[in-house]
């Protein structure tokens, strides 16, 4: 098993920020209620929600973080969840309008940290509910999580436009936190790390990882593969440039720059636009001609709910997010008709014919 598989299931080891963490906390001490924390894909927003969620800041009672776009129906279902049931059983069974009200009469002084990462999926009319629950309720602090232009689209929404929105933003990793996150992994999977680097060979890896982790992982990942076919054993600085330099035509083919943006086509290596846990179904679905949601949410460790969110995703069925990555050749998954699972009827989901082609040619 590779160490640098992405992931960011609970069990995957992390290294903390506790800069940033410090000023989240110094933003709900000074009641900033609506929070902003927007990078590119891998920076590690995502696994920056989960170390919030594990160690709730300072005076927040609740922490409910939402993975992907949630309508408002969900939402009020996760947060109730989360309440305690001798509080919620006086107050009734609250509707979208009435939960604003609802929430205030429950928490009282309590706070509650209600996180939305790839918040610039969100929908206008979530938005603006959740703007009233804002209203109604002072102890409800939100975190938004998502890409550059966020930002924008919150301030452009009409209902949050007049609200003050405190940026938060995530420093890039020390070489030392990368280190750090090496050496775990290695121990995660069961190795006794530095092996097969040498320390040198991790430090070489974590600078051209340049802070960012996810290019962590993905360099990570060539050097190994590399040194796999070419039977190295231990794999020092040298071995470390030699694997990234022989890898230099695709990895620069990930870097994207603005003109390609702009004048983007369906490309072989699309893989590479994919979140990190698309790729892993992708690569799943890769070995397997067809699978359930519950299949797949076992095999990447997600639950049925973001699963299949992530699935309407590679099936092109969210507009913003074809626009936003015209590198990807949607459909990547289509229904494979249904098949009856664990005796249920249950929908079927495989790779389309051209993804398969597609990532069958890049290897
Ligand atoms: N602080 C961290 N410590 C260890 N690994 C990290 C950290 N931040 C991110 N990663 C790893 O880098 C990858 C990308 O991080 P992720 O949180 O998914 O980024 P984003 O949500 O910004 O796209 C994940 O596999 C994750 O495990
Ligand atoms: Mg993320």
């Amino acid at each position: 098993k590779s160490p640098f598989i992405k992931t960011t299931s609970k069990n995957t080891p992390i290294v903390t920020r506790k800069e940033e963490y410090k000023k989240l906390e110094e933003a709900i001490g000074g009641w900033d209620r609506l929070m902003l924390l927007t990078a590119p894909i891998g920076y590690g927003k995502t696994t920056f929600m989960n170390q919030i969620k594990m160690s709730p800041p300072h005076d927040i009672k609740y922490v409910i973080g939402f993975n992907a776009y949630e309508p408002p129906k969900q939402i009020m279902k996760d947060i109730t969840a989360k309440l305690p049931f001798f509080k919620k059983i006086f107050k009734g069974k609250p509707t979208q309008s009435s939960f604003g009200a609802y929430l205030e009469g429950v928490l009282q002084e309590e706070k509650l940290l209600l996180i939305f990462d790839e918040a610039q999926d969100y929908e206008n009319d979530v938005f603006r509910w959740l703007r009233i629950i804002n209203d109604y309720c002072d102890t409800v602090f939100m975190l938004f999580i998502g890409l550059g232009g966020l930002e924008d689209k919150i301030s452009a929404h009409a209902s949050l436009r007049d609200r003050k929105c405190k940026m938060l933003t995530l420093n890039p990793l020390r070489i030392e936190d990368l280190e750090d996150i090496v050496m775990q992994r290695i121990k995660w999977v069961g190795g006794e790390p530095p092996i097969p680097f040498t320390q040198e060979g991790i430090k070489r890896l974590c600078e051209a990882a340049q802070a960012i982790p996810r290019t962590l992982l993905d360099k990570g990942q060539t050097i190994i593969e590399y040194c796999a076919k070419k039977d190295i054993q231990v794999i020092g600085v040298e071995q470390v440039e030699e694997a990234l330099g022989a890898n230099k035509p695709r990895t620069e083919k990930i870097v994207v720059s603005p003109e390609k943006q702009r004048t983007p086509a369906p490309s072989d290596s699309f893989y590479e636009y994919l979140s990190p846990t698309q790729q892993e179904i992708v690569s799943f679905l890769l070995e397997r001609e067809k699978a359930s949601i519950s299949e797949i949410g076992q095999a990447i460790g997600s639950d049925i709910r973001s699963t299949g969110s992530l699935i309407r995703k590679l099936r092109g069925q969210n507009p913003k997010e074809v626009e936003r990555k015209p590198q990807v050749p949607y459909p990547v998954v289509i229904k494979r008709g249904k098949e009856r699972r664990l005796g249920r009827l249950q929908g079927v989901f495989g790779l389309s014919d051209n993804a398969r082609r597609l990532l069958s040619k890049t290897g």
